[in-house]
């Protein structure tokens, strides 16, 4: 297959992969994903505004200060795509690396800092030379959570930290019902006017790829983390895993 052949395909494989009621997993997980970031790449940043009212900004100013490391720290932003939080990173005197599977995404950077395209599953680092690892709105996107999570064990030093920012689903009934009005209808219709409305479907849908907390911090300890800590923000629409290697 041509090269521009190969990028057509990439480009649009992920609007038969979300189009069904049941998600993809393994590799074609990996494709779609890697296809949706890139075609919706250009206009992420306004979406992601939009969409969160600006409270993902105050969420990710949170995700940095639990992340609590000292200056000239080196930091993997992990699932980078535009660079938000390598952004807020250098602002405060700490060193990202952006890691992305994502091109597209990786082409949007906006942090100026050094980017490295990959799986998070893979990380091209060596073990033990990474002070911290802090990733936003990327848990539910990984394909096998596992992997990834032995990766970051693998390459953060002893007390190394980390911070993972995702969405959730509030567990207040009335609340929920609302967010469940606005994530399932409002966000693909927004979604779908102003970027992909494929896209802006599987957003809510992906929630299900997530373990709920217990899992997702008894995985965590058995990955060799300790100080384990979850905290939730805004009512519970946002969550923050954070930890330390032991
Ligand atoms: C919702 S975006 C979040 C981007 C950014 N972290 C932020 O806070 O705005 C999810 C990102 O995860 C990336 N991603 C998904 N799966 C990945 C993987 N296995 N390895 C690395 N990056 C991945 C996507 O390409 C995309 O850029």
């Amino acid at each position: 297959m041509s090269k521009d052949k190969q990028q057509d395909y990439n480009a649009s494989s992920f609007k038969e992969a979300f189009k069904s009621n049941t998600l993809p997993y393994g590799k074609d997980k990996t494709i779609a994903i890697r296809s949706m970031f890139d075609a919706i790449a250009p206009r992420y940043d306004l979406l992601n505004r939009i969409l969160t009212f600006g409270q993902d900004i105050s969420w990710r100013k949170k995700s940095l200060r639990a992340l609590g490391l000292p200056k000239n720290s080196i930091v993997i932003d992990l699932a980078s795509g535009t660079g938000d939080l390598s952004i807020l990173m250098r602002k405060n005197n700490l060193v990202p690396i952006g890691v992305d599977l994502s091109l597209g995404m990786l082409k949007h950077n906006r942090s100026q800092t050094s980017l490295v395209q990959s799986d998070a599953a893979s990380l091209p680092f060596r073990s033990e030379s990474i002070d911290g690892v802090i990733s936003g709105f990327a848990l539910r996107n990984f394909t096998n959570l596992d992997l990834v999570f032995d990766e970051m064990s693998r390459v953060l030093r002893p007390k190394g930290r980390f911070a993972l920012l995702e969405v959730s689903v509030p567990n207040n009934t009335f609340l929920k019902l609302g967010h469940g009005i606005y994530f399932n209808k409002i966000v693909p219709a927004i979604g779908g006017a102003l970027s992909d409305s494929t896209a802006y479907q599987y957003l809510p849908k992906s929630i299900e790829y997530l373990p709920p907390v217990d899992k997702m911090l008894s995985i965590l300890g058995k990955k060799g983390f300790t100080n384990l800590g979850h905290v939730s923000f805004s009512f519970g629409i946002a969550q923050l895993f954070m930890g330390e290697k032991k």
